[in-house]
């Protein structure tokens, strides 16, 4: 399904329904490890547990696409030995997953600019999209090196190569986002306490229902997974409309 701006209540699930695309900012594992006088990279190592978590809980509530800020575009600023230790979890994950997400029929896919990543993260991410291209009960998204910004700027760029002089319509549009063919994120959850969108999916959660959970990202269990969806459901998605449209059109 291809989401459509200004997103049509037509394109939304309907409410009461699970939603179709959750993406979550995974906050706190620093802090997590600071308060336990661990590194932050233990804090990132005992992350990839609450990431385990929350895929296999999605996976099991019929979302169909779960895509989760894993290391953004401003993240390049850290320490060199943070990153380096980031890149490495990365490459120790993908190869320690692949085989049960291949086995539950999970798609992965990553997005952002991996061009500057080692050699070898660039080699698992490439062999493990080509490995789970054909699974359907869930695709996986994993935003590293990812920045909404950069997202719209460089689906503009496509754009302008593609299709030089045409005005860019909002549906065609978005076949050019790395997102191109997912639908549009019903609920933005970020945990660690902020709130804020830190530069994550900025064109595709214009109409997300947004979600902050206190815990930090390692200590989330699935009870608060399962929180954040009831939360979801009792919420009135309008889509611009008033109340009472939004009711009938639900109906
Ligand atoms: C999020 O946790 C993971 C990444 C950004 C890679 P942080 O590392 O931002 O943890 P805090 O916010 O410092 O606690
Ligand atoms: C957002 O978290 C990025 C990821 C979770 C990968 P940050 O910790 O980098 O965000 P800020 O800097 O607090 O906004
Ligand atoms: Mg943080």
């Amino acid at each position: 399904m291809s989401a459509s701006a200004p997103q049509s209540a037509d394109a939304a699930p309907a409410a009461g329904r699970a939603p179709a695309h959750v993406a979550i900012i995974m906050d706190g594992n620093g802090r997590w490890a600071h308060a336990r006088g661990l590194s932050r990279s233990e804090g990132h190592r005992e992350g990839l547990k609450a990431t385990r978590r929350a895929v296999e809980f999605f996976a099991n509530r019929g979302v169909r696409a779960l895509t989760l800020f894993a290391f953004s575009s401003e993240n390049w600023q850290r320490p060199q030995s943070e990153v380096d230790a980031l890149f490495d979890l990365f490459v120790t994950a993908i190869e320690a997953e692949l085989p049960e997400l291949s086995e539950k029929g999970i798609r992965l896919r990553f997005i952002g600019e991996r061009a500057d990543f080692p050699q070898p993260l660039q080699q698992r991410m490439a062999e493990a999209e080509a490995a789970t291209a054909e699974n359907e009960v869930m695709t996986l998204v994993v935003a590293l090196g990812y920045g909404g910004r950069w997202d719209i700027l460089q689906a503009a760029q496509r754009w302008l190569r593609d299709s030089p002089g045409d005005a860019p319509d909002p549906e065609r549009f978005e076949d050019y986002l790395s997102t191109a063919g997912l639908p549009p994120v019903d609920m933005l959850i970020r945990t660690g306490g902020e709130q804020r969108i830190s530069n994550f999916l900025l064109w595709q959660s214009a109409y997300a229902e947004l979600v902050f959970l206190d815990a930090l990202w390692p200590d989330v269990t699935e009870q608060e997974l399962s929180g954040t969806l009831e939360t979801y459901l009792k919420r009135q998605r309008r889509f611009g409309r008033t109340p009472h449209q939004a009711e009938a059109g639900n109906a």
